[in-house]
């Protein structure tokens, strides 16, 4: 009863027509910067998260703290537990469900294939099977991700392109998501937005990132390895900032049409929409690094190696014509300009005397 209660008062929105949101994978990166966007604006927000040790959990335990600090309540439990899904819908009568709980990293899927058809799949399919039979349907906006574009050699990517050469199993997840949708929202009336992000970062971001780990490397004085391409060109990404994604996350969120139920007057007429978030500029790993050195005052150690074939893409470059067109997505934020402020957030989270800031020696994590 105090966890209805507690699920009750997280989810119920405070301003006029506000959104009752689930978002799944809200301890995660993404996920807690779009909860407290939303609860701020009035809406509720429920959250779901599993809290796995794919990175380190303490790090999603503080995310969840901030949320708490919010009114924002996170329900601990997987998207593949069907009776706990059901039990959330139930409770509350969600208006939408922003769901971006999955098995996130491209190179990790050589060492754990199974997490990513358990999360991305298996997980997805569950979720889409609660939301259809709830009632009222929610309208879904979920996480795809730049990878589906594979080895795509337009440039840049729009969404038309072809996404049938996908480099990593993380890519074919995705990849599946988007076509497992495509059923869900031709039988069941299920309106369904997926939005394609491109290499997300900033503050509280996910320390298995190539940012995140370049910056603690650099601190602790340890080489860090650059890749280039089997061609020797180097390696670049759309590297796209936080409060970006958040915006678009929200403008798709507010564009989304209702479901219209398979038994609706309009069956099989529900939304299904694609669209790139990315920053429109790509940069190479090179330009990255030396960006972080700036910032950080400190030399990396850089091993600039050739690319195993680890799942990687040589480039990604988003068109976001389509995504300003329907719901005014523009980012803003440059790389050094973001870069700034992850580097702010992550020396005051770390405890991290900074050397630009106090003159002193950097001396790494303080645990
Ligand atoms: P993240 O790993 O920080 O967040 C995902 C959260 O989902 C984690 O907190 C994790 O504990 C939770 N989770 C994973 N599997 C779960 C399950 N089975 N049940 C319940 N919870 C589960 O990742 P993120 O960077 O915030 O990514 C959010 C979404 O965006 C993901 O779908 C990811 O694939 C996608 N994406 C991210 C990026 C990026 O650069 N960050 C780029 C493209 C796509
Ligand atoms: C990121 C996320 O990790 C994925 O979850 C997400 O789906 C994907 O973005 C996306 O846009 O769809 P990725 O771009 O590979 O994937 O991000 P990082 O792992 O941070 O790598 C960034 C760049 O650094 C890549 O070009 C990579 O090749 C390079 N890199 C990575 C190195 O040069 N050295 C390393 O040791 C690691």
């Amino acid at each position: 009863a105090a966890w209805e209660k507690q699920v009750r008062l997280s989810s119920t929105p405070r301003r006029t027509n506000g959104f009752s949101v689930l978002v799944t994978g809200a301890a995660g990166f993404v996920g807690s910067h779009c909860s407290l966007a939303l609860k701020k604006r009035g809406d509720g927000v429920l959250g779901l998260d599993n809290f796995n040790n794919y990175y380190d959990p303490s790090l999603k335990r503080a995310r969840q703290n901030l949320l708490s600090k919010h009114q924002v309540f996170i329900v601990e439990g997987d998207l593949n537990d069907g009776p706990l899904l059901t039990k959330l819908f139930d409770v509350v009568p969600f208006t939408h469900v922003l769901h971006l709980a999955a098995q996130a990293g491209v190179r990790y899927a050589m060492q754990n294939p199974q997490s990513y058809i358990s999360s991305n799949i298996a997980g997805f399919v569950n979720l889409l099977e609660v939301a259809k039979a709830a009632n009222p349907q929610p309208s879904i906006v979920w996480a795809s991700s730049s990878s589906v574009y594979g080895l795509n050699t337009e440039n840049p990517f729009s969404e038309r392109d072809r996404t049938d050469q996908p480099a990593s199993l993380y890519a074919a997840t995705k990849k599946a998501g988007e076509e497992i949708a495509h059923t869900y929202n031709h039988i069941y009336g299920l309106s369904l937005t997926g939005l394609r992000f491109f290499t997300v970062y900033g503050p509280w971001g996910r320390p298995d990132m190539a940012y995140f780990f370049f910056t603690k490397d650099i601190l602790q004085g340890k080489s860090i390895d650059i890749y280039k391409t089997h061609d020797q060109k180097e390696v670049a990404r759309d590297f796209t900032y936080i409060d970006d994604v958040v915006k678009g996350c929200l403008g798709a969120l507010d564009t989304a049409e209702k479901s219209t139920g398979s038994g609706g007057k309009k069956k099989g007429a529900a939304q299904l929409r694609v669209y790139n978030l990315g920053n429109t500029s790509p940069v190479p790993v090179g330009r990255l690094v030396s960006i972080l050195e700036g910032l950080l005052s400190t030399k990396a150690k850089k091993h600039v190696i050739t690319m195993p074939r680890n799942g990687d893409v040589p480039f990604t470059h988003a068109n976001v014509t389509l995504a300003f067109k329907d719901f005014g997505y523009k980012p803003t934020t440059d790389l050094s300009t973001g870069l700034r402020k992850f580097v702010k957030w992550y020396i005051s989270y770390y405890g991290i005397q900074s050397k630009t800031r106090k003159g002193s020696q950097a001396t790494g994590e303080s645990g």
